[in-house]
């Protein structure tokens, strides 16, 4: 532990707040209980400042300026949002897609390279840098060429948001053996592959955040989709376990967990239809998606059928950004309030 002495620590509080100018006029905090702090006559050990989310700053939950984010799945759905509200926020996004049909496994149609150059746009439209890159999480190797060449051209990653899945729907009895297997390859193996291909240039510098989206299947069972539901357990627990690993350098690591979102991996007749089972009546064959909404709202807290991607992407942000500098190994749930039946 270094050894304790409140004039530095002043020193580098007022050092923090000047930082502020760049945000704003409001007036610069100092860490609010600061000054000499003793027990028993003896000074109270302090974490250097990187171990610290301290000390309050307008807008350190948000500002990203500076910063270099990869997002993988960012073509359209949850992916592009947190692309594209990263750059809102001040980061340059390199947007990863691969733009095409994953697996027969895979229920939704595939992604364009269309979709992902509207990505790109949007994140310009920021102001930002932003770039698109064609690419398979399934292919360790061509991530690692991809790590390679990001820290090559911008110097740096600070941010890799692991988002790209696929899910289909069928009844464990029925699966073929490629469905398991193509689901939990993409999903998490795909996921594994892109901490294990970025996290070596957050080492490097010692610093970085990975953020992992799981889902609500990740934190209970969901019929006729076992192998997305497992694929989602296993991401919390490469989650937490890289939390474990990763502290000593630096590098925080969480994950999100959305309920229903309305993306094209969800505007699905067997998802609208399992999220009205889910209230515990029986659905009719071929239910429309204002039925499915008008099943579902009620029984959620905050009274909506389904959640829209941009209301997943703030807690990216703030999970990206210096506000969360002591917050790894940690689930964060976007439901609408549908998660606090589950224990
Ligand atoms: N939509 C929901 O209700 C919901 C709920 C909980 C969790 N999630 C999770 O959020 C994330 C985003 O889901 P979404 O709903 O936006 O889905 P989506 O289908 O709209 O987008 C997923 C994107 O990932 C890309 N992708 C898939 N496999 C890839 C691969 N091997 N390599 C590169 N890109 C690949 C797809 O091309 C697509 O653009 C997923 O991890 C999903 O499991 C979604």
């Amino acid at each position: 532990m270094q050894d304790y002495d409140p004039h530095r620590r002043n020193l580098l509080i007022a050092a923090a707040a000047a930082g502020v100018a760049a945000v704003g006029p409001a007036a610069a905090q100092t860490r609010t209980d600061a000054g000499v702090k003793v027990l028993d006559g003896q000074p109270m050990p302090e974490p250097p400042p990187d171990k610290s989310a301290g000390p309050v700053r307008p807008a350190r939950g948000s500002v990203l300026n500076g910063k270099l984010a990869v997002v993988t799945g960012a073509a359209r759905g949850i992916g592009r949002a947190i692309a594209v509200e990263l750059a809102a926020n001040g980061a340059d996004v390199v947007a990863l897609d691969i733009c095409g049909p994953v697996s027969p496994a895979s229920d939704a149609a595939p992604a364009t390279p269309e979709e992902l150059n509207d990505t790109v746009g949007q994140i310009r439209n920021y102001g930002r840098r932003g770039e698109g890159i064609k690419a398979d999480i399934r292919d360790v190797a061509a991530l690692r060429e991809i790590a390679d060449r990001i820290e090559h051209d911008y110097g740096k990653v600070d941010i890799v948001v692991a988002n790209a899945a696929i899910q289909g729907w069928r009844p464990l009895l029925e699966m073929k053996d490629s469905d398991w297997r193509d689901v939990i390859e993409n999903n998490l193996n795909g996921t594994a592959n892109t901490v294990r291909a970025f996290a070596p240039k957050m080492v490097a510098r010692g610093k970085g955040r990975l953020i992992l989206l799981s889902s609500m299947q990740g934190k209970h069972g969901t019929k006729d989709a076992a192998n997305y539901c497992a694929s989602k357990w296993g991401i919390l627990g490469l989650m937490k376990s890289a939390a474990m690993e990763f502290g000593q350098y630096n590098i925080t690591v969480n994950a999100i967990i959305p309920g229903l979102v309305d993306t094209p991996l969800t505007r699905h007749e067997k998802r609208l239809t399992e999220s009205m089972a889910e209230t515990g009546r029986k659905p009719p064959a071929a239910p429309t998606p204002q039925e499915a909404w008008d099943w579902r709202a009620p029984t959620v807290p905050l009274k909506v059928g389904w959640l829209q991607p941009d209301d997943i992407s703030p807690v990216a942000v703030f999970l990206a950004s210096d506000a969360a500098n002591m917050v790894t190994g940690a689930e964060y749930e976007v439901t609408g309030g549908d998660s606090a039946k589950d224990v």
